[in-house]
């Protein structure tokens, strides 16, 4: 048995996910004087933590948890003995869009942080700092308060919130050089004391002018208007994509002369099929929920409208296939190279793929899927469907392989790279090609024989 009273520190992560799992290990590797253990409800992730195939698909991430587990970053499933022991507790859990009654398909569901709340509040013998790391509505940190502060053991809990921005396909980077931490805290002596130590832990590796303070519903309301704005450039671009394509203007061009006004900047400006991810359409519905909420109906609908527009871009994505394989697809093998919402994750939740899939298959195509990492998931997100349409093909090459047509809908960096002419050639003709993300050589698809039908992009075609 290794000697625990050897640390510093004992911080503890509950929500064993992509959150909670790479931040506590960026910790574990920064600051190994403290004992960071991260639990988890479900065993057979705890499980996968423990093994070299982690749970999720993460670059660099497997190097970084071999490297400190066992030293110092420990995944167990025993939550009430680990929430004693800890004198901070992430909190990491998921937060859906709620399903059911009151805000159902907006309002975030908060069984699971509420059933954390009491669950910390009962393993509890003395007072701690709980740190909110998963997106929560502005103000839950107060009904967080209420529940731990209203216990009868005459113990005190400090609430902060610290929300997490991370991306996915990124993590590592985005946790060890963050644009800036925030934390949220009561401004009271208290809360002052417990964002300082919260402070004293990033502080080991991150730069302190990036470490910025604020009061807790500032840093809650700033985590979902942050995934909101990122999420407005995409449909702002995105709708301009429409635009270019009914005219002769190229969205490329278009975002790249707006992009170089440092006003605006040039990231996150690409025009796609849509944007996924478990974050950004969740967040704009808590942000349009609270705005409800608020009575101001202008806010709600100006938010709604990013995601309408989103909306539109997917399924305006497959009218275009549609209508240029002669209005009708029926039959026709359509092989989708990418189904994770972005390159470099396993992470299908919210992928444009899904409703495009749904859609063709709707149409009664046949409809072939192809990603390298997140094909499981991809079976889990098409259950229903109808077995002899749906095909599920690691390989491109083999994925197009008596192909009509080919849709781009994740930027896998493989993708630029395959071999297109022996694709063009294994295809049936006339082959067709949908980049749904940009990322080919159109000019050189259409030398090759493809018709090519960019993103907001004048199609090249042969017909
Ligand atoms: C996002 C935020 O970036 C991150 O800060 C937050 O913590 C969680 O939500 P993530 O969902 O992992 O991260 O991915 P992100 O890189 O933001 O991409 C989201 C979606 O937008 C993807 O589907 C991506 O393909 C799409 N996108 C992104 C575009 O369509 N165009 C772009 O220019 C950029």
């Amino acid at each position: 048995m290794s000697d625990k009273s050897r640390f510093e520190r004992r911080l503890l992560c509950i929500g064993a996910g992509h959150v909670g799992g790479p931040t506590m290990a960026m910790i574990a590797a920064k600051c190994p004087r403290y004992e960071v253990t991260v639990v988890d409800v479900n065993a057979e992730r705890i499980g996968a933590w423990q093994s070299d195939a982690l749970p999720i698909y993460e670059p660099g991430l497997l190097q970084i948890v071999k490297q400190v587990r066992g030293r110092n970053l420990f995944f167990s499933t025993d939550i009430a003995g680990a929430i004693d022991k800890a004198e901070i507790i992430f909190v990491s859990v998921n937060t859906p869009t709620k399903t059911f009654g009151e805000g159902a398909g907006k309002a975030p569901d908060l069984q699971y942080w509420e059933k954390t709340a009491r669950t910390i509040l009962e393993a509890s013998r003395g007072g701690k700092i709980v740190v909110e790391k998963s997106t929560l509505p502005v103000r839950t940190a107060h009904a967080m308060d209420r529940i731990l502060n209203s216990n009868r053991k005459g113990i005190h809990f400090e609430v902060l919130s610290n929300p997490e921005f991370l991306a996915e396909g990124t993590a590592i980077r985005d946790l060890e050089f963050p644009d800036r931490v925030l934390i949220g805290s009561h401004q009271t002596p208290e809360g002052g004391a417990a964002r300082d130590a919260l402070v004293e832990i990033y502080a080991n590796w991150v730069p302190r002018e990036r470490i910025i303070t604020s009061n807790v519903w500032s840093a809650e309301l700033s985590k979902l208007a942050s995934n909101a704005f990122l999420a407005q450039r995409i449909s702002s671009i995105n709708s301009i994509s429409a635009l270019c394509e009914r005219t002769a203007a190229d969205v490329g061009e278009v975002s790249h002369a707006i992009g170089l006004d440092g006003r605006i900047g040039n990231r996150f400006l690409n025009a796609s099929v849509g944007f996924g991810g478990s974050c950004f359409r969740k967040d704009i519905l808590s942000l349009i929920y609270i705005s409800e909420t608020c009575g101001l109906q202008e806010v709600a609908g100006y938010w709604q409208g990013v995601l309408a527009i989103n909306e539109y871009q997917k399924r305006r994505f497959v009218q275009t296939i549609v209508n240029a394989m002669f209005d009708t697809v029926t039959d026709k093998r359509i092989a989708l190279l990418g189904f994770a919402f972005k390159k470099d994750t396993a992470d299908t939740r919210d992928s444009p793929a899904i409703l495009i899939a749904r859609k063709l298959l709707d149409e009664r195509a046949v409809v072939v899927v192809s990603d390298p990492k997140a094909l499981a998931n991809a079976r889990l997100d098409l259950a229903g469907a109808p077995a002899d349409r749906l095909l599920f093909e690691e390989n491109p090459y083999h994925a197009a392989r008596g192909a009509h047509a080919l849709a781009i809908l994740t930027e896998w960096d493989d993708y630029r790279s395959l071999d297109f002419q022996a694709i063009f050639d294994s295809m049936a003709k006339p082959a067709f090609i949908f980049d749904g993300r940009n990322i080919l050589d159109h000019e050189a698809l259409h030398g090759i024989g493809f018709n090519v039908f960019p993103i907001g992009k004048p199609a090249l075609t042969h017909l």
